[in-house]
């Protein structure tokens, strides 16, 4: 493994919805161009990138209201699509539905402003939050994608001026959203828990209650006049316990890895698209697994998603809890802090985090 620290991370110097106005010649630049031969990290195979000779994922559907009245057909429904796809639909979510239709507003609202209007809001290199798209390291390639990032939670570490002021109900319509999604974290990290026997406590607890850190990405996908020579995002896991995902309502492209086969995650209306994340892998000793994921791009048509990540506070140590751990099933993972910090060393060289976390 080569070392993380002394590694050098760059930026494209321009959006890539930018770079779409202006690209008369439909010259895609080298940068975004996924070059097979050069990329070594698993699960990247390139040929798989056409679209149209991917099968469709059976998508499992779970009901949240099933879940909250402890229906033990629902439990069990979730406990299988788990521990086998590591991702499902959810529907019937409740009160964060009313909140749906007004972040895709502001959301598309603010793709829409002129770049300097946008850029108000830009990131930095050193850091993630705020408007632009996510570093690689020399050589990697670009992903097809600009994106907001935006801590929610806990809500003295906003990042206030990152949160955009035009669109002018962009600001309350994701603090309001963000009441509804932080509940609706906490109640899944609880059912979750309770479909594998466990204290409804146990991951809901690691994830740090209210000290947990939640953040939302907004990201925005440009057409490509030839989406099989990029990603949206390449192959990944994220680095959250889950995440929560809003789907385009009308454009797919989401694809999810199962046995080394990619699927296409199909739209279900109103339904978010939930997945596990690294940390929630590790905190159930590799029973839950982090779905690699990847996004492909649409030859005419933009796409929008929003994903809120859940990640405990980088003092708070986290590992498998001692229910998961027997002589059969030993320890295999470390206990760690902080491993938001070390995700996004590993992302950006497109490598994943949790390898390196396994005993
Ligand atoms: C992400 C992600 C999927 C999508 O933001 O990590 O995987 O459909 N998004 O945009
Ligand atoms: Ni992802």
């Amino acid at each position: 493994m080569s070392n993380v620290v002394a590694m050098k991370l760059e930026l494209p110097s321009t959006p890539v919805q930018e770079l779409v106005k202006s690209n008369t010649g439909k010259q895609i630049p080298d940068r975004y161009v996924f070059n097979p031969k050069t990329n070594t990290s698993e699960s990247s195979n390139f040929d798989d990138n056409d679209d149209a000779v991917v099968p469709w994922m059976e998508s499992p559907v779970i009901d949240f209201q099933q879940l909250l009245l402890d229906s033990q057909h629902e439990m069990h429904k979730l406990r299988s699509v788990l521990t086998s796809w590591g991702c499902f639909q959810l529907i019937n979510h409740g009160t964060v539905s009313s909140k749906i239709d007004q972040l895709r507003q502001v959301s598309k609202e603010f793709f829409a402003l002129p770049l300097e209007q946008k850029q108000k809001y830009s990131r930095t290199v050193d850091w993630f939050e705020g408007y632009g798209n996510d570093t690689v390291s020399e050589g990697q390639p670009f992903n097809w994608n600009d994106r907001l990032h935006l801590k929610i939670y806990p809500v003295d570490q906003r990042n206030v001026k990152l949160w955009p002021e035009i669109p002018s109900k962009f600001r309350e319509t994701l603090d309001a959203y963000a009441v509804e999604v932080r509940k609706l974290l906490e109640n899944m990290l609880k059912v979750i828990a309770k479909s594998l026997n466990l204290e409804e406590e146990s991951f809901y607890n690691q994830f740090g209650e209210e000290e947990g850190i939640m953040f939302s990405r907004f990201n925005y996908y440009p057409p490509c006049p030839s989406p099989d020579q990029v990603f949206g995002l390449k192959p990944h896991s994220d680095v959250t316990l889950i995440t929560i995902l809003l789907q385009d309502t009308e454009v797919h492209g989401l694809q999810v890895l199962k046995d080394d086969q990619w699927f296409k995650v199909p739209i279900v209306p109103d339904a978010f698209f939930i997945n596990v994340g690294d940390q929630l892998e590790i905190m159930s000793n590799g029973i839950l697994k982090s779905v690699v994921h990847k996004v492909v791009i649409d030859k005419q048509r933009e796409r929008m998603s929003v994903a809120v990540a859940s990640s405990p506070p980088p003092d708070k140590e986290i590992g498998p809890v001692s229910e998961l751990i027997d002589e059969e099933r030993p320890q295999l993972y470390k206990n760690v802090k902080n491993y938001l910090a070390t995700f996004l060393q590993y992302i950006a060289r497109s490598e994943r985090a949790i390898d390196a976390m396994k005993i």
